[in-house]
């Protein structure tokens, strides 16, 4: 990695010492910086000239964090911890000017400044939790002292950033401006500064706050973090700062870093950071090459359609709804209004925020209205038929340097492509429901999808805060594919001995987010039936008698929609059901399949198993180009663990064999 090193200049502004941070991409805090960094503050605090002190990044922005890669070797002095020893003890008033991003040791070192001025487009947080470790070098006792410690308990429980507005509300900083301020008016603080008694955070008591309060935020962060140590942690950690000393907090919060830095979920999970970053990298395929894209349709109103133009217009995309009928519309609308107010809600939106994503739907009967979009998704019923006659009737709509984008789940690309009047300008887009929520965009690659549209595909679910996996065709692609296999192995498994209830527990102990019987519930039981009987009509020679899912669909138990599935649901509450049971031990005894005790190891044995060896198929017929991708695919798509790495890594080393018959 090229890099110029943190820049000391005492020129721009007289008497102020400003140190810029220029360390690509992100600024982060690798030993170079660090040893530079403590340079730089004893250079300006013997500096006579010099009477205070500025730390921000180059181009208006800070610093996202320790060195990630760093953390895989071992600990190189002079440590994070000594930085900010330097910069709190500076007998010069410290400022940072913070913009774009102050992550985790960022944040950190802001905290240990003597005053914090933000731009008005910063973000400020604690992500470390998200990579198995805490903050190791005081953030959270400073943090209980600057913010009430519930807050403080979100942002590290969470690893959520907040915006600058939210900062400044919460005491986090001490003033914000427009960006191009920003460094001006951080000089003229530190100047007001010069001379004064410092304001050191580490210094003030703990912010007073209801002890019962708190408890309860804790039990509810540690029930969450089900299997996830760091998280456990942390938890532990900010209710142990409330009543230690200072020194106390930040010498045992230095102890717990340094042991999960080097835990295997810590491990697992730099693993995944690194996973997501490569996954839509494509030999051959360059992000330059993208196309720009400025309005977007969708068509089909429907629970996907909806979600997926809700998530355009969040990034600020101008959005045309197409369905069929002015009442489909109307219901669209309403969902897409009701999850931006949702959003605006939790992320704390202005009015004028919310106002704009909604002026930026556009909708229409007509696929006429389609003629000024550079990219159109349908996201109509999961019917080759019914999509072919779509794609066929837009050929005359849609402008010839548009892209089209299919939401298929199961489709052939290439076959939904032949009907389109230029192949090359096709792909497919595959959101997970719910869309507004699921990280994952599959960005699936036809036989003749240019690269152009490829890049394009790429970029644009990166664009909308998504993570994109570049896949090749097959039924399923990476996710559903192996969700089938996986879930056919888990219905086995049911006949041989279990029941859902079982299964679900063994693999949400695991760390699933739901198990396989819950997670059909939620999606909808006759999806899958309907599709295994297109299937069935399609390939008459491979149907068999009616499994248990499908005698559940017979009788109108689609899962929780219909109150009943797999579980029975009462007000929302998943329970197991006798007449389920009843279902699994007639069919287990009409296959002759003598039913026995499995154990949970059994179960996740065999649930791994199936997902590496789909996992094994899928690399070896292309459609995935690195084992990486099917992880991180299958932790943002499925709910696999991110702490165990995803299934391919947590089998590499755990030695997990495929125990399925
Ligand atoms: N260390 C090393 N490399 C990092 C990094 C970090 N902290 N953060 C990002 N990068 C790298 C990425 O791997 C990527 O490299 P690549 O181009 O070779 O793939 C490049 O920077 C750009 O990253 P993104 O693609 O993610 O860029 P975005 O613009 O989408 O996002 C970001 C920028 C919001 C900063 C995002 O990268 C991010 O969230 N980074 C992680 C921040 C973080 O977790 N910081 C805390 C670290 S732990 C810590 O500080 C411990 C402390 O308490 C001691």
């Amino acid at each position: 990695m090229s890099y110029r090193e943190v820049v000391h200049s005492k020129f721009l502004h007289p008497g102020i010492g400003i140190v810029l941070v220029d360390h690509p991409p992100v600024n982060a805090l690798s030993l170079e910086v660090r040893t530079s960094l403590i340079e730089n503050i004893e250079r300006l605090n013997l500096d006579p000239a010099v009477h205070a002190i500025v730390i921000t990044g180059v181009d208006g922005s800070f610093i996202a964090g320790a060195d990630i890669r760093e953390m895989d070797g071992p600990l190189l002095e002079p440590g994070l911890p000594d930085v900010i020893a330097a910069i709190e003890a500076s007998p010069k008033p410290v400022v940072a000017a913070i913009g774009k991003m102050a992550l985790g040791g960022g944040a950190e070192l802001a905290l240990a400044c003597h005053m914090r001025i933000a731009a008005d487009n910063a973000r400020f947080g604690f992500p470390e939790v998200s990579l198995g470790i805490m903050p190791g070098s005081g953030g959270i006792p400073r943090l209980i002292r600057a913010v009430a410690p519930s807050i403080a308990l979100e942002m590290v429980a969470s690893g959520k950033p907040i915006d600058a507005f939210t900062a400044l509300q919460i005491g986090l900083v001490d003033e914000i401006f427009p960006s191009s301020e920003l460094v001006q008016r951080a000089a003229e603080a530190a100047r007001s500064l010069a001379g004064q008694p410092l304001n050191r955070i580490s210094a003030r008591p703990v912010i007073a706050s209801d002890p019962s309060n708190f408890d309860a935020e804790a039990t509810r962060w540690t029930k969450k973090a089900k299997g996830q140590q760091s998280v456990k942690d942390v938890v532990d950690a900010v209710r142990h700062s409330l009543t230690a000393s200072f020194e106390d907090s930040r010498d045992r919060t230095r102890c717990d870093f340094l042991c999960l830095r080097d835990s295997e979920q810590a491990k697992a999970l730099r693993y995944q950071f690194f996973a997501q970053r490569s996954a839509h990298r494509v030999d051959g395929v360059d992000r330059s090459q993208a196309l720009r894209i400025r309005k977007v349709a969708v068509i089909g109103g429907g629970t996907m359609g909806s979600g997926i133009a809700g998530v355009c217009l969040r990034a600020d995309y101008d959005t045309l709804l197409v369905d069929v009928s002015p009442a489909s519309i109307e219901q669209a609308r309403t969902r897409i209004e009701e999850s931006l107010r949702k959003t605006a809600k939790s992320e704390r939106w202005s009015e004028e925020r919310i106002e704009g994503c909604i002026s930026r739907l556009s909708t229409s009967t007509d696929h006429a209205s389609v003629e000024d979009c550079e990219l159109v998704i349908e996201a109509i019923f999961e019917d080759e038929a019914v999509k072919k006659t779509l794609l066929s009737s837009l050929v005359h709509h849609v402008s010839p340097q548009a892209l089209i984008a299919t939401n298929t789940s199961y489709l052939d690309i290439d076959e939904l492509a032949s009907v389109t009047a230029d192949p090359s300008r096709f792909l497919g887009l595959h959101f997970f429901a719910p869309a507004e929520v699921m990280r994952l965009v599959e960005v699936v690659r036809g036989k003749v999808t240019s690269v152009e549209t490829l890049a394009t595909g790429l970029e644009f679910a990166k664009s909308l805060s998504k993570l994109p996996v570049a896949t090749g065709v097959c039924e399923g692609f990476i996710v559903n594919r192996i969700l089938s296999r996986y879930r056919r192995e888990m219905e086995a498994v049911l006949l041989e001995g279990a029941l859902p209830e079982e299964i679900d527990d063994a693999l949400e102990n695991f760390g699933m987010a739901l198990g396989p019987f819950a997670t059909a519930d939620l999606s909808g039981l006759d999806i899958a039936w309907a599709r295994r009987k297109h299937l069935a009509a399609k390939h008459p020679e491979t149907a068999s008698s009616p499994s248990v899912a499908d005698r559940l669909c017979q009788l109108g138990r689609f899962g929780r929609k219909t109150e009943s599935g797999w579980y029975k649901y009462e007000s929302g509450v998943r329970r197991p059901d006798p007449a389920v049971r009843h279902l699994i031990v007639e069919d287990a005894e009409r296959r002759g399949i003598v039913r026995r005790e499995i154990s949970r190891e059994e179960i996740v044995g065999r649930a791994i198993g199936v997902m590496v060896s789909e996992g094994r198929a899928i690399l070896s017929n292309g459609v995935a180009a690195r084992e990486s991708d099917i992880d991180a695919a299958m932790v943002n798509g499925l709910g696999f663990p991110a702490w165990r790495g995803g299934p391919m890594y947590f089998a590499t080393r755990s030695g997990v064999v495929d125990m399925s018959a």
